[in-house]
């Protein structure tokens, strides 16, 4: 099983999949940042897709970048670009994506925010097989983490990370198994 996994941020979620000894054998990011020295750190090769306006070919490369490490499954940790249908032509059924909400609320990139600003109580994380229309598709896992008074988003998302981070490996481990 070979895991290639697609990161844009901190890449914290890629460390603790690392740590899990998941067979992570690609790591692509769409622009330099934290989860390209993590990669490194941990021996794995990394490339670099920049966006560009064209989505389709943009999605077409970041295919063939994983291509070229015969991934079987495509974990996504925080890859803050859209990919389209080519990608899940490629791995249909095998796109993996962790969201920091109870889905179905709150898709889209500003999750903690929206609900921070909505007022509830309780939030959480979703670990669930990624389709063409974002932030759906079947749910594998979800954890709820209550909203606390005085939390900001930052404080809210390293509670929901600190999940995240023992929920996906779990969830990637037994997908894989
Ligand atoms: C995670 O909370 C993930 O759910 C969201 O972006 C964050 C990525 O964090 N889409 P990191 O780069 O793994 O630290």
């Amino acid at each position: 099983m070979r895991i290639g996994v697609l990161a844009s941020g901190g890449g914290s979620n890629l460390q603790a999949i690392l740590r899990a000894e998941l067979p992570v054998v690609a790591v692509v990011v769409d622009r330099p940042c934290g989860a390209t020295a993590v990669a490194a750190a941990a021996g794995v090769p990394s490339t670099v897709v920049a966006r560009g306006p064209d989505r389709l070919a943009f999605t077409h490369e970041v295919v063939d970048a994983l291509a070229g490490h015969d991934v079987d499954v495509v974990v996504m940790a925080g890859f803050m670009t859209i990919l389209d249908k080519p990608l899940f032509d490629a791995y249909d059924g095998r796109v993996l994506n962790t969201h920091p909400s109870l889905l179905p609320a709150f898709r889209g990139a500003h999750a903690v925010a929206d609900a921070l600003a909505a007022g509830v109580k309780v939030t959480g994380c979703t670990v669930h097989v990624a389709t063409l229309e974002v932030d759906s598709g079947p749910i594998l896992a979800q954890e709820p983490v209550p909203v606390l008074d005085g939390d900001t988003v930052e404080s809210l998302h390293e509670r929901i990370k600190a999940v995240e981070h023992r929920l996906y490996p779990e969830t990637i481990t037994r997908f894989v198994s």
